[in-house]
């Protein structure tokens, strides 16, 4: 039977099993992710990004989830950037799955999820992500949730060393 997967708000104790997976897999996520600190492979270092993150929930500008497979944690994803305005309501969605756990559709599955949670808690219009142009399991993602890609910033995010090109995508949330 396939996994099933959930979302939560993160919490301090996901530091140690979100270091285990960043430091496993450094080196795969190289291309695609911006470069991690040294500190951000341990659990004290993923500690102090967890209440940053969690005081940006606080804030109201971001609402980081972790993604659950069966209870255990298998990656992130985050609502980023919200801005509430009544002429905006809109955020920005990113996500991570560790590779022992991808290819079983829990980015697709936890996309979703984020998705009714930015509709139906935080009253938001629309969702923005941007990936690099080959990161095609990432673009499958965003597709199979209803996202269209709708241009190009060019040398807009610096990944492995070299300034690459973002492909932006939108999708409008139900009202
Ligand atoms: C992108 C990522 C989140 C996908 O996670 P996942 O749980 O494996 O994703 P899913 O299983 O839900 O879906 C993957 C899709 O990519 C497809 N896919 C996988 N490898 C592919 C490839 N080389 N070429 C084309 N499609 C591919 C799968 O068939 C699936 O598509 P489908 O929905 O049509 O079946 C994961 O690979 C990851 O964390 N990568 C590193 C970090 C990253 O890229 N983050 C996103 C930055 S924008």
């Amino acid at each position: 039977m396939p996994a099933e997967t959930r979302i939560r708000l993160i919490e301090p104790a996901d530091a140690a099993p979100i270091a285990a997976h960043r430091a496993r897999d450094a080196a795969a996520f190289r291309r695609w992710e911006p470069a991690q600190s040294a500190a951000l492979l341990t659990p004290e270092g993923q500690a102090a990004r967890i209440d940053r993150l969690l005081a940006g929930h606080r804030a109201g500008t971001a609402w980081p989830a972790v993604v659950l497979a069966d209870g255990e944690v298998v990656g992130q994803a985050t609502v980023s950037g919200i801005l509430p305005q009544p002429h905006l309501r809109r955020a920005t969605v990113g996500y991570w799955i560790a590779t022992t756990a991808q290819q079983r559709g829990h980015a697709g599955r936890a996309l979703a999820l984020l998705l009714r949670l930015m509709t139906d808690d935080l009253g938001l219009h629309r969702a923005e992500a941007s990936t690099h142009l080959e990161n095609l399991p990432s673009q499958r993602v965003l597709r199979r949730n209803g996202f269209t890609p709708y241009g190009v910033a060019h040398s807009a995010i610096l990944l492995d060393g070299a300034w690459q090109d973002s492909l932006l995508w939108e999708r409008i949330l139900a009202e």
